[in-house]
């Protein structure tokens, strides 16, 4: 592309936009407290130094795939170090770029901190487990797939804050505990107004490199994958989360792609470049096929779980 912005020219560009979308975030954000949500009274101590009780599964009743989603979920969170790494990096960490960064960041580390005190107080997954999946986790660290491109990490996590939304939203609903669809929904919540800004950014960017910015957002969802993908059995545990409706295709085209291109308004965007057409061309492509893929795995979840209801 012959009159491309350059990382910097995008980065000063948007100061702007992100100084006003920080204001109207920290605004918008309730202040609130984690520990609030966390049954105190139900925890017990464990075996080992204080001689407390070893974990069984029957401490709490909740389905294996509530189990399994909060254990993604909150490994997911546990990286947060490597994303702020990430986004430290690009964003840089001086004025509102790096009040955003700072202030994000601290609004993701209540999330790991409230989901683990409530994981531990009410005895809902196997306690060693959790913590030698976080260690092989957060040791094996993230990066991002699009480390040093501006565009191109401002559409995916407007996608992927979503994603997150839904995935602990659906999450806190299969676990049958009020207390942790309380928690999930607060924390998806955050998650909501964390797109926002992401998707406000990428909008603005829009209007300043329309054709830069098509191709980033074409690239990023035709090769989307959630930033959880490498935590130890994640390959069957997301196939299990996508049966039980935690988070599957159907939900990622329609509750999380499409509402957001929608916003962008992408497909009624005027004055492309050739390249510019192009990208929104392979973008509509990939959706339509998106949907052949979304209705064969609907076919398949059907005949399973009628399967499953007749034995
Ligand atoms: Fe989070
Ligand atoms: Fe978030």
């Amino acid at each position: 592309m012959s009159n491309e912005m350059t990382q910097t020219q995008l980065l000063l560009e948007l100061e702007q936009v992100v100084e006003e979308n920080l204001n109207r975030h920290i605004g918008a954000a309730k202040e609130w407290f984690p520990h609030e949500y966390v049954p105190w009274s139900d925890g017990r101590n464990f075996d080992g130094l204080l001689g407390g009780e070893a974990w069984s599964p029957e401490d709490k009743q909740m389905p294996d795939v509530a189990r399994s989603s909060l254990i993604v979920n909150l490994l997911t969170e546990d990286n947060l170090p490597s994303y702020h790494h990430e986004i430290a990096l690009l964003f840089g960490r001086d004025a509102a770029w790096g009040e955003w960064v700072h202030r994000w960041t601290a609004e993701e580390g209540r999330h790991g901190i409230a989901i683990r005190d409530y994981l531990l107080t009410s005895r809902a997954v196997d306690p060693r487990d959790l913590e030698r999946l976080r260690m092989q986790h957060m040791s094996a660290g993230y990066t991002s797939a699009h480390s040093e491109d501006l565009l191109r990490s401002l559409a995916y996590v407007s996608f992927q804050e979503l994603a997150t939304r839904v995935s602990h939203r659906n999450t806190g609903r299969i676990t049958e505990d009020p207390i942790a669809d309380q928690l999930l929904a607060r924390i998806a919540t955050d998650e909501n107004l964390h797109m926002v800004f992401y998707r406000n950014l990428l909008q603005a960017a829009l209007q300043l490199a329309p054709n830069q910015a098509m191709r980033a957002i074409a690239d990023v969802v035709t090769t989307f994958a959630m930033p959880g993908t490498d935590i130890a059995g994640f390959q069957r545990k997301a196939v299990e989360m996508a049966v039980a409706g935690v988070y599957d295709l159907r939900q990622h085209k329609d509750s999380v792609v499409l509402p957001v291109l929608r916003f962008w308004g992408v497909f009624d965007l005027e004055g492309l470049d050739a390249e510019g057409e192009q990208a929104r061309t392979e973008l509509a492509d990939f959706l339509e096929n998106l949907e052949t893929k979304t209705l064969r795995f609907e076919d398949k979840r059907d005949s399973l779980k009628a399967r499953l209801a007749s034995r």
